[in-house]
């Protein structure tokens, strides 16, 4: 059976919505070299050992041993994405969104995702996007190194212990981060319009990623193409250097950006010193968090004072539910939106844009 899934491959995360199913699956675009591992307690779900193997005709190196998500996150050989990475030509972004999809496709929708269908095989139509200035010049090459058939084994992973599962992506819908997140806010799920004045008016979108943020503006929901833009610059940039600052200052290292970010959402600020010391990183946070909203809110300004027909701005992505207390500060009386979740309005409204698509295709079958 074909499952209908959004996934949004995301330079810090990548997330997947499937047709009918509440909760989003997350998996950090972290990867690490995989090897046997020594396994005192075996892990509670899936999702926190994905130990695979994976062949794609798209990947230069292929039936490599790799540990994915969170189990890469705590290891010292594991890397995380860099500014350079285009996520259309990335074999890491390609590895974690197909062990991604396999595990998705194995989840057992009616029983909860405690239980995984035995299926050697799953297919998809996805929904995805790419970034407003990689968009033109990449999306064909992104839509074709997803198609067709890939395969990922998993290994040590609890539950899905030596499970072999081809994962054959018959279509991809590739849209525009940002816009497709302005879709998501602006429809109900059977994709009727839910509010009027942003499916019909000219709205600004600043949706901030890790590595880049991007400003698309649309027009009755068509994007401007003129106006719209986007920049290489995204959280991680002040997530970096709050590392490094951090481990100077107290000697203290996170091992990977999810570590820190993990620590910001918990609000937990104090860090354990050798020999018993805390320290209270706060005051760098801040420091850089400050400086992240200042750019934000100008790079708003500007955008807008260019197209001044533009009604309201949204601020989404994961970089402003980090920052929203810091850009509202920015933004003294200039007002700006926010939404709740808002990491995962994009990967919404890929799965609502295949949905469509799909839709369209049926009843273009139907009147045939
Ligand atoms: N609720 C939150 N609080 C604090 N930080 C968050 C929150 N959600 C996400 N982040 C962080 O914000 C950054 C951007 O997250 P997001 O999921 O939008 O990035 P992405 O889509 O993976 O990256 P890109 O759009 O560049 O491909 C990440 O570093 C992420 O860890
Ligand atoms: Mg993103």
């Amino acid at each position: 059976m074909m499952k209908l899934a959004g996934i949004d491959v995301g330079n810090d995360s990548i997330k997947i919505a499937l047709d009918g199913v509440r909760e989003p699956i997350v998996v950090p675009n972290v990867v690490a070299p995989g090897y046997e591992r020594h396994i005192l307690q075996e892990e509670d779900s899936p999702l926190k050992a994905l130990d695979v193997m994976v062949y794609s005709p798209r990947l230069n190196k292929n039936n490599q041993r790799y540990f994915v998500g969170l189990l890469a996150t705590e290891n010292e050989d594991s890397m995380e994405l860099e500014e350079t990475d285009n996520k259309a030509m990335s074999d890491q972004s390609l590895i974690v969104a197909l062990t991604a999809l396999a595990y998705a496709g194995l989840t057992n929708q009616a029983f909860g995702t405690s239980s995984y269908s035995t299926a050697d095989e799953v297919e998809f139509m996805i929904g995805t996007g790419l970034p407003v200035r990689t968009y033109a010049r990449f999306h064909k090459v992104f839509e074709e190194r997803l198609l067709g058939e890939h395969e990922v084994t998993f290994l040590s992973t609890p539950q899905l212990k030596g499970r072999k599962v081809k994962v054959n992506i018959r279509r991809a819908v590739v849209s525009i981060e940002g816009a497709a997140a302005l879709y998501q806010i602006a429809t109900y799920d059977n994709l009727q319009v839910k509010d009027e004045e942003l499916y019909y008016g000219c709205i600004g979108i600043c949706e901030m990623g890790a590595l880049t943020t991007d400003f698309p503006v649309l027009k009755r929901m068509s994007i401007d193409n003129q106006f719209s833009t986007g920049e290489q610059m995204g959280l991680a940039n002040y997530l970096d250097p709050i590392i490094r600052d951090v481990e100077d200052q107290f000697g203290y290292r996170f091992p990977s950006r999810a570590k820190l970010v993990q620590r910001l959402k918990n609000r937990d600020f104090v860090i354990q010193r050798i020999g018993e010391g805390q320290a209270d990183i706060k005051p760098i946070v801040d420091q850089y968090f400050s400086r992240a909203a200042t750019r934000i809110v100008e790079l708003i300004k500007k955008r807008w004072k260019k197209y001044p027909d533009i009604q309201c701005f949204y601020v989404i992505g994961g970089g402003a539910a980090a920052l929203k207390p810091y850009i509202l500060d920015a933004a003294g009386t200039i007002k700006l939106r926010f939404v709740e979740e808002s990491e995962l309005q994009n990967v919404y409204g890929y799965l609502k844009l295949a949905k469509s698509k799909a839709n369209q295709a049926s009843s273009a079958a139907t009147a045939g």
